[in-house]
């Protein structure tokens, strides 16, 4: 049987003994866990237990001080963000404030190369999926923290990235939209294949794969 190597074949994401500390305290202490591909994996914790850390070190966004980031097999360690594949939805959103909704959106189209017909056919679709159509000439400010919530979602779903990492993704929508924008995003991270890591401190979305806190540091 070469039940191993398809094992390791199947890995998304992988971590080995990650570490991160903030001075003497450990933010993230020696996490190992292993996301299949095409898995939406919830991490799941109290606040301050590490789970934003864990995804900024998937992300190549924190260095860490000891173990490995490893994505669909490779040491991605010492690689930078920009060629990991990955999309991320920050719990802050992080929006280009001096942007608009659509050239937040397609900011990450424009550095893959993606021609402007087909970059503003797939920023529309977008913008319909997360129920922002119309929108696309406003600046963030002038849009409500759930709405500027899901640009930040549109801007990381618009590069079907690899993998994608949702930090609390949808945090400040009301419960009837919140429901709504987990039904798309599961849809379409099912049709995608995309690999999906996601933080949430409840545990209404999360599957059956859950990181709970006793992985992770009590912080
Ligand atoms: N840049 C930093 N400098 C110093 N300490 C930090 C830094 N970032 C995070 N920490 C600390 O590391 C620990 C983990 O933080 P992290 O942001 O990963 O938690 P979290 O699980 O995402 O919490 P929350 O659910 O509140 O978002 C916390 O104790 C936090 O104070
Ligand atoms: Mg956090």
């Amino acid at each position: 049987m070469e039940t191993g190597v398809r094992i390791v074949g199947n890995l998304a994401v992988q971590l080995v003994n990650l570490t991160k500390r903030y001075g003497r305290a450990a933010a993230v202490d020696a996490v190992s866990l292993e996301v299949l591909r095409g898995e939406f994996f919830s991490l799941l914790g109290p606040s301050g237990c590490g789970k934003t850390t864990t995804l900024r070190l998937i992300a190549g966004l924190a260095e860490p001080d000891a173990g490995a980031v490893k994505i669909l097999g490779d040491d991605v360690t010492d690689v930078p963000t920009n060629r990991r594949n990955i999309g991320m939805v920050f719990q802050n959103y992080a929006l280009f404030p001096h942007m608009t909704v659509s050239e937040n959106i397609s900011f990450g189209l424009r550095m893959h190369k993606v021609g402007r017909s087909e970059a503003a056919d797939r920023v529309a679709n977008v913008l319909d999926l997360v129920r922002l159509r119309g929108t696309g000439d406003r600046l963030p400010r002038q849009l409500s923290g759930g709405q500027q919530q899901r640009v930040a979602l549109a801007r990381a779903i618009v590069i079907e990235p690899k993998v994608l990492l949702l930090d609390e993704p949808l945090s400040n929508l009301d419960a009837k939209l919140r429901k709504e924008m987990q039904l798309e995003l599961r849809a379409l991270q099912r049709r995608l294949g995309i690999t999906a890591v996601y933080v949430t401190q409840t545990i209404s979305i999360a599957g059956p794969q859950i990181a709970s806190s006793p992985s992770l540091s009590a912080g």
